[in-house]
């Protein structure tokens, strides 16, 4: 594998690590070799106690130093700018040396944790050098990172810039959300069991949230985040693959080809709200709490402009028209500066279609739900009325819990290590393909141009629960967001 920005944040915090924890746990074969390719003017020595230090803050699994020496044989440096010919020449060299000595076989993945603006820089100088095709019997794989793109027309400009280097079947885009545990959990439980698929459709379902919350701030991020905001950073990727998962039929089987089309169909059938003044919210946390500390406003972070209109809190309503669904509002929100870090899925139901007690009797009974716990607290919960110990007849709701933590002994792994195995392995059905990014984006597009014709987003306070903007858009359907 070949590592472009070993450098930065996500490669020391997330690739590495995920590198080492396969390694660890005897799931890279021993000619396994990776250069990294940065700036810095390094040895292949230094490269290694480097990486050596943050694999050992960020790994999941045990830190073993036999484990890791063995995998630091491996590695290899490269330092180079990309536009850079004779650094390419380098790398090229270095990655023949690898073939020869370790049994590399001419197998290549270039993982590219660079920002986007140098994909094309990047593809086109691998082609330059002849390391984008593969020779019979060989394969040469790219791995890509989030944001693919900035709207439609841009993430149709990288699409192309990257199809006409490699092929699509040897494109790899990561959305780690589709990584995770409980995210694939969420086909086996629709589809490996016979309890929930009859109650999944509009029928019996009332409405779909979903949310990904963060208590944290951009952090030291603001370089990337202003001018990209929550709508486009988790919204176009991570909600509307979940809402794919969570609204397809069933696949006809769980290969790449099957999955695609099946969240194609999803995608393809998604209508946006008439108004989407009335059905959207965004907002911008202003200062504020988080975890017992106060906090600054986003304006106040360092790098962000007095009087950025970039969103931290986004709020749709989508419709999916299918015979399953039509008719069931998909609420997707994320934000950041919120009152916890959450991400999950509920399934809110509609109420029994008569009850035969006395209205106080099921005045504290709420609306049953089917709530998949992505992060943290992985599991899932079922809330249904009781009844409550006592002579009266009073009905209130209970939550019956499923928490991976006590059903299995083994920890879950992190998303990086599955995909980057994927990658190794050629096992393509947890990356979105290019027709499932631009369908995203044709999603997204009506929403951000309006937003953007609306100048700044509302105020909310850190530590709440987003602008009050969202919560009347809740209201106008006669609807409540859950509190996580
Ligand atoms: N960080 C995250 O948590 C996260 C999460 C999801 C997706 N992503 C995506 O992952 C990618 C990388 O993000 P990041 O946060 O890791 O960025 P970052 O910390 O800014 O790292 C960028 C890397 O690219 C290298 N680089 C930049 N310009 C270069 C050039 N002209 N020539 C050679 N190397 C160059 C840098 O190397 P030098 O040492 O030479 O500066 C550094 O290693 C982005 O596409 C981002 O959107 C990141």
């Amino acid at each position: 594998m070949v590592l472009f920005g070993v450098t930065g944040d996500l490669s020391r915090k997330k690739v590495m690590p995920a590198i080492y924890d396969l390694a660890n746990r005897g799931l890279l074969p021993a000619g396994f070799s990776l250069v990294g390719f940065a700036r810095r003017d390094w040895a292949d020595e230094d490269f290694a106690q480097i990486v050596h230090d943050s694999v050992r803050q960020h790994s999941r699994t045990e830190f073993r130093e036999e484990v890791w020496r063995q995998l630091a044989e491996g590695f290899r440096f490269v330092p180079g700018d990309f536009d850079d010919d004779a650094a390419f020449g380098n790398l090229r060299r270095t990655i023949e040396e690898l073939d020869e000595s370790r049994g590399t076989q001419g197998n290549h993945a270039f993982y590219l944790a660079i920002p986007p603006t140098f994909f094309g820089a990047v593809a086109a100088q691998l082609k330059e050098h002849g390391l984008a095709r593969p020779e019979p019997g060989q394969w040469r794989r790219v791995v890509v990172e989030k944001p693919f793109g900035h709207d439609l027309a841009s993430a149709r400009a990288l699409n192309d810039i990257l199809g006409e280097v490699f092929e699509s079947g040897s494109i790899f885009r990561i959305d780690h959300y589709l990584g995770k545990e409980t995210v694939q959990n969420i086909l086996a439980m629709r589809f490996a069991n016979n309890l929930f698929e009859p109650v999944w459709n509009g029928n019996y379902v009332d409405h779909v949230q979903i949310t990904m919350a963060e208590d944290v701030g951009i952090g030291g991020r603001a370089g990337y985040y202003d001018g990209v905001g929550a709508a486009r950073d988790v919204i176009q990727n991570h909600l509307m693959q979940l809402m794919a998962l969570v609204a397809m039929e069933e696949p006809t089987s769980f290969d790449a080809e099957s999955l695609r089309v099946e969240k194609l169909k999803v995608l393809a059938s998604v209508v946006l709200p008439k108004r989407l003044d009335l059905h959207t919210a965004r907002g911008q946390y202003t200062a504020g709490w988080a975890g017992g500390e106060q906090v600054i406003g986003f304006c106040e972070e360092e790098g962000i402009g007095k009087t950025s209109a970039t969103e931290t809190y986004a709020a749709v309503k989508l419709g999916i028209d299918t015979r399953r669904w039509a008719g069931v509002p998909f609420y997707l929100r994320t934000g950041k500066r919120l009152g916890r870090r959450v991400t999950e899925v509920a399934i809110v139901f509609k109420k029994a279609p008569h009850q035969p007690f006395s209205a106080t009797s099921t005045e504290e009974l709420g609306n049953n739900a089917i709530v998949i716990r992505v992060q943290p607290d992985e599991g899932m919960t079922i809330r249904f009325g009781s009844k409550v110990p006592g002579t009266a007849m009073e009905i209130r709701d209970v939550n019956m819990d499923f928490a991976y933590g006590s059903s299995f002994t083994e920890a879950s792994p992190e998303a990086y290590e599955r995909l980057i195995l994927d990658v190794l392995l050629g096992d393509p059905p947890l990356f979105p393909r290019h027709e499932e990014v631009e369908l995203s984006w044709q999603i997204l597009d009506p929403i951000l141009d309006h937003w953007a014709k609306k100048g700044r987003p509302d105020a909310y306070p850190s530590g709440g629960w987003g602008p009050t903007s969202a919560d009347a858009m809740l209201a106008r359907d006669g609807r409540v967001w859950r509190r996580p």
